[in-house]
């Protein structure tokens, strides 16, 4: 098929040039009524801002260019159907899970995935069994769960309705998967990946390959997070002998809007192509510039570039993890780099991480006011660790549909170890919940959640430091 089309932004336009007179929705009117104030900032977007007209084709029966649109996307990644989505990676999570599960049913999930993951486990009811990523001692970070874990936990739940992995992590460590969807698929398991952070991978080499060439059933990408597509915009691959597609239509149609942005889905269009151009050219000169960024980034004796210990695990080019070699916190390293105009995507306690374009672009200027920025701070050796953590076990021994009947009550912390949490505790970003609602509390939970508040951590469900809430088991 011919990558370079862009059939969605083609419609789109051609619908703009015409001048319309909108007696449509949206009330904007094509940003003629509009404040003042904004419009400068608004106008050109608001003009693709339209709904299903006549020409325009529509996202929940597309015949038409959404249609063609999907096709092209389908064929570069290889699946056997693909989706647009207007509501993240999170829309895709929810939609996958549902479509496998549902009230009591065993299902294998990496302990490290995003509460999107977990909250579509809990409105199934389903009976996760999460599978502990490793932790790598260097990073300070949970990696990916071990090929063998996996294939173990299979051994263990033959009855598992899929398993679920997040491939790459947060930080951008990929693991080849081909071994366990084979393995699973044998046993007639599923295997459905949360691949937000890779709509880019399968580029070439050294980026890693899609979940979908290593024929995942359903792979989920935000295509907005590391493509040139808006924030929202996704793409759901399908490839399943064992899941009913028409079951995940359902939950495609049924959670996502009725009035889909079309500046959205023609900018995942677009991104389609430019992704297909970038594999047609190859990624020498990104790659190239990509490591001069890394020459220039290890001359900062404040910082460290960091990737796991397992040469198993393969680093994304794309994200840098900046770990501190200061007596600042990865949280306070952010803090004073955006103080000085520099945003990255996240810290943690003791890294922060750098998500790079997908293009060749010149980033000194970033480099140099970096090396500025952090002249003034002390740097310590590599032995001075803030922190250290480790790895999580979890134990979960309830479905969520058992938990629901349970009754709550609020204690001391302290008092907490051993009982079922009654709440989700999670350090924002990157999102990947501390304690589970469900878990059993323990000693090592309790101590990570300490240790991040005194390090700055944001947390989203509950901050204090005094009480939890419990499921009474009496
Ligand atoms: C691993 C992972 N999965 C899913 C999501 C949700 O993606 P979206 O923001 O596209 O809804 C995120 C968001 O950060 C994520 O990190």
């Amino acid at each position: 098929m011919d990558q370079k089309k862009t059939p969605l932004f083609e419609a789109l336009k051609n619908h703009v040039q015409k001048s319309p007179f909108s007696l449509h929705v949206p009330g904007h009117k094509s940003g003629t009524v509009f404040s003042e104030k904004a419009l400068l900032y608004y106008k050109e977007i608001l003009s693709l801002d339209v709904t299903e007209l006549t020409g325009l084709d529509d996202l929940h029966e597309p015949t038409g260019a959404i249609f063609e649109a999907e096709e092209l996307l389908s064929n570069l990644y290889g699946s056997y159907k693909s989706f647009f989505l207007v509501n993240g990676s999170t829309v895709g999570n929810l939609s996958m899970v549902l479509s496998v599960c549902g009230a009591n049913d065993t299902v294998l999930v990496a302990r490290n995935c995003h509460k999107s993951i977990m909250n579509a486990l809990k409105i199934a009811g389903a009976k996760p069994v999460f599978l502990s990523p490793e932790f790598d001692t260097d990073v300070q970070v949970p990696t990916l769960v071990h090929e063998k874990d996996i294939i173990q936990a299979i051994e263990q739940f033959p009855n598992a309705k899929a398993v679920i992995l997040t491939n790459p992590n947060y930080y951008g460590h990929t693991n080849e998967l081909e071994n366990v969807i084979t393995y699973a698929h044998g046993k007639g398991i599923p295997v459905l990946v949360d691949e937000a952070h890779g709509a880019h991978f399968g580029v070439g080499q050294p980026f890693p390959e899609s979940a979908v060439k290593s024929r995942a059933d359903i792979v989920v990408q935000s295509a907005h997070k590391t493509l040139p597509a808006m924030t929202m915009g996704s793409y759901l691959h399908f490839q399943s002998d064992f899941i009913s597609l028409e079951r995940l239509e359902f939950y495609l149609k049924s959670l996502q809007s009725s009035s889909p942005s079309y500046p959205i889905m023609a900018s995942l269009d677009l991104a389609r192509s430019y992704l297909a151009e970038i594999k047609d050219q190859g990624v020498t000169e990104l790659y190239n510039q990509i490591k001069e960024y890394h020459r220039h980034l290890s001359k900062i004796p404040q910082l460290s570039i960091v990737v796991p210990r397992d040469k198993k695990i393969v680093q994304d080019p794309l994200k840098i993890l900046l770990q501190s070699r200061s007596s600042l916190s990865g949280y306070e390293l952010q803090s004073l780099l955006e103080k000085n105009g520099i945003y990255t995507e996240l810290s943690d306690a003791l890294n922060v991480l750098c998500i790079l374009p997908l293009a060749p672009q010149d980033l000194k200027r970033f480099t140099r006011r970096l090396g500025q920025v952090l002249a003034g701070v002390q740097s310590l050796n590599e032995e001075k660790r803030i922190v250290e953590f480790n790895k999580l076990e979890s134990n979960f021994p309830h479905s969520y549909f058992e938990l629901k009947s349970k009754k709550e009550k609020l204690v001391k912390i302290e008092e907490s170890i051993n009982q079922l949490s009654a709440e989700t505790i999670i350090p924002y970003p990157p999102g990947i919940p501390l304690i589970l609602q469900g878990e059993v509390i323990t000693e090592a939970h309790l101590d990570q959640f300490m240790m991040l508040q005194r390090l700055g951590a944001r947390f989203q469900g509950n901050g204090s430091t005094k009480n939890i809430n419990i499921y009474d088991c009496d």
